[in-house]
């Protein structure tokens, strides 16, 4: 399937569009935040792909009878969260999955997780009061999920999509602003037809999350914070005419 992008382009650095010189300034906040919260071990991804050579998390959780035993798959669907499931799964199997969440405001329908009224704050939420103010002067008329995703040093997030199916990848049409409060995540978008990876630039950015999109490895733990959301018109508008 050919990239479906944001306006033509793989992704739009949002920089110029965005004031983020006082988002510099909560970086600090953010990671002390991060360092007091519950870190989740959810999975948000289709999978890997099928000339990837690494197991991971979503591919056991659809189809679990063909990795574990019958006992172990009981034991597996009586666990009540993905949280619990992924650290059963990875201690029995190889599981590549180097990256964990930290939930401010969490949604309670996958699909749904761009709208107000469909996302709660959690308890996390406490420790990041101004980044929350800063988060709520983007160009959102409704903002839904906030979270960080933190990725392991030395481990690169194999390519992936944000959805659990590949029909998934047709009927949705996200709208976020993705920061990366250490540019040391090497977050990229990967061209399936054409071979090709687009690294992205800037500290904020907007992309599809149906696109193939990946990690590449760092030094260190990184962490980025997504914002889903409904985009003002205005904003939109200048969306359009932005290039990267
Ligand atoms: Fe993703």
């Amino acid at each position: 399937m050919a990239l479906r992008g944001v306006f033509n382009q793989p992704f739009i650095n949002l920089d110029p569009l965005l004031n983020i010189s006082h988002y510099e300034s909560l970086i600090n906040e953010m990671l002390v935040g991060i360092s007091k919260s519950w870190v989740d071990k959810g999975v948000v991804s289709c999978g890997s792909r099928d000339e990837e050579d690494k197991l991971e998390l979503c591919q056991v959780l659809r189809r679990p009878q063909d990795y574990l035993t019958a006992e172990q798959v009981a034991t597996l669907m009586s666990l009540t969260s993905i949280h619990q499931k992924a650290w059963y799964c990875s201690f029995l199997l190889p599981i590549h999955h180097p990256y964990s969440l930290v939930f401010i405001r969490r949604e309670k329908d996958f699909w749904k997780k761009h709208l107000s009224q469909e996302c709660d704050w959690t308890e996390n939420s406490i420790h990041f009061p101004k980044t929350c103010d800063f988060i709520k002067t983007l160009p959102f008329e409704q903002i839904g999920r906030i979270l960080f995703f933190i990725s392991e040093p030395h481990e690169k997030t194999l390519i992936h999509y944000d959805g659990a199916h590949p029909e998934s990848r047709f009927n949705s049409n996200t709208e976020m602003i993705y920061f990366r409060p250490m540019l040391q995540k090497k977050l990229f978008i990967w061209d399936e037809e054409k071979k090709q990876k687009y690294p992205v630039q800037g500290q904020a950015s907007y992309w599809n999350d149906l696109d193939w999109h990946g990690v590449d490895a760092s030094d260190r733990k990184t962490v980025s914070l997504r914002i889903d959301g409904v985009f003002t018109e205005e904003f939109r508008e200048k969306l359009k005419i932005q290039k990267t």
